[in-house]
């Protein structure tokens, strides 16, 4: 026997709405799996609690499934899920690898069912990753975890200290004693040294280039590592970095890689920077970000680079909504 999924969704709770979906599903899911009718034995439908004008099950038995046994269930509404979707199980008398049909935006991770997940997201300064890191996370109520913000962190304290953070001997001096910390509050990120919250003092240009320089030594990364991989094997979380699909989660479940042309990532920073009031001089900044992308990507260990399975999204010319969508879409088609 073999089981096969499906689900589809409708505009509105209407009997003639969940007829032609239903019977649209369950063309569909014969065709893809080149069933005959006579093969289908049961069909089990759920639809969300906003569906109450049509049994989903009257609707297959209209649609042809004349001998098979029908049922129909209303699910408990679920936080976050999807709205009017009706859920399908087919239970067919052969066995073949199943093709599941998810139609009409039916297909999303859904929070109460879903398994422990990483999302891996890396890519230059100014790529779009946090933005659409915290974007995706707050869509799958799930946390964010900016790895950035880590390093930024490294670089303050040894600032703070008169560390050199090009001196691989001072730095390690330093990360021995270094008490970091993310704790999250409303689900909001907080870095913290020690006791105190540093969050605010970490996005200044000298912070950004101690951050990429400090960041080479690998009794930093390896202890930042530690860190990241113990938040995210508790957890389902997105993670923004460099390195976190080639080194970090080398098995995390999705892994994008984002980039965008020199002057365009240079301009959002500088549209970031100059919107919460900061003096900047956009040709330095964009001469920073190029000089930390080489730093980034040219480092012996664990350098910014494209995991192999990652998938590459160039976001020179899209909008947040196009790449969150594009992300979205990517993550659904490997469910
Ligand atoms: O993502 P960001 O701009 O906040 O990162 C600051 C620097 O930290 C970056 O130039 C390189 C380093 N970094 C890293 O080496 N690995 C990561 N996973 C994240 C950041």
């Amino acid at each position: 026997m073999t089981v096969i999924r499906g689900a589809t969704t409708i505009a509105n709770d209407s009997a003639d709405e969940i007829r032609s979906a239903v019977a649209e599903l369950l063309a569909q899911i014969e065709s893809r799996n080149s069933l005959k009718r006579d093969e289908v034995l049961s069909i089990v439908f759920s639809s969300t609690s906003d569906i109450h004008s049509f049994y989903p099950a009257k609707a297959a038995r209209e649609a042809g499934f004349a001998s098979c046994s029908l049922f129909s269930a209303q699910e408990p509404e679920i936080e976050g899920g999807l709205a009017l979707c009706i859920r399908v199980m087919l239970f067919v008398e052969k066995n073949i690898s199943p093709h599941h049909v998810y139609l009409r935006g039916a297909r999303i991770l859904r929070k109460d069912l879903a398994q422990k997940f990483n999302i891996a997201i890396d890519g230059p300064a100014g790529s779009g990753k946090s933005t659409i890191a915290k974007l995706l996370a707050n869509d799958y109520q799930i946390l964010y975890l900016d790895t950035g913000a880590m390093y930024r962190a490294c670089a303050l304290a040894a600032n703070r200290a008169g560390v050199d953070v090009e001196d691989a001997g001072q730095v390690c001096d330093l990360m021995r004693e270094l008490q970091l910390s993310v704790v999250y509050r409303d689900g909001v990120q907080h870095t913290m040294l020690g006791g105190e919250d540093v969050s605010a003092l970490l996005r200044t240009p000298e912070v950004s280039m101690a951050a990429s320089t400090i960041s080479r030594h690998a009794c930093v990364r390896k202890k930042m590592v530690e860190k990241q991989r113990e938040i995210a094997g508790k957890m389902s979380c997105v993670l923004d970095g460099r390195d976190i699909g080639t080194f970090v989660l080398p098995d995390a479940d999705f892994k994008f890689f984002l980039t965008a042309s020199p002057d365009v990532r240079a301009r959002r920073r500088y549209d970031e920077l100059t919107a919460r009031g900061e003096q900047v001089d956009f040709e330095a900044l964009k001469a920073e970000i190029a000089a930390r992308d080489r730093q980034d990507s040219t480092r012996e260990f664990a350098p910014l680079r494209q995991a192999e399975d990652a998938i590459l999204v160039d976001t020179s010319d899209m909008t947040v909504d196009q790449v969150l969508e594009t992300l979205k879409r990517k993550m659904q088609e490997k469910i």
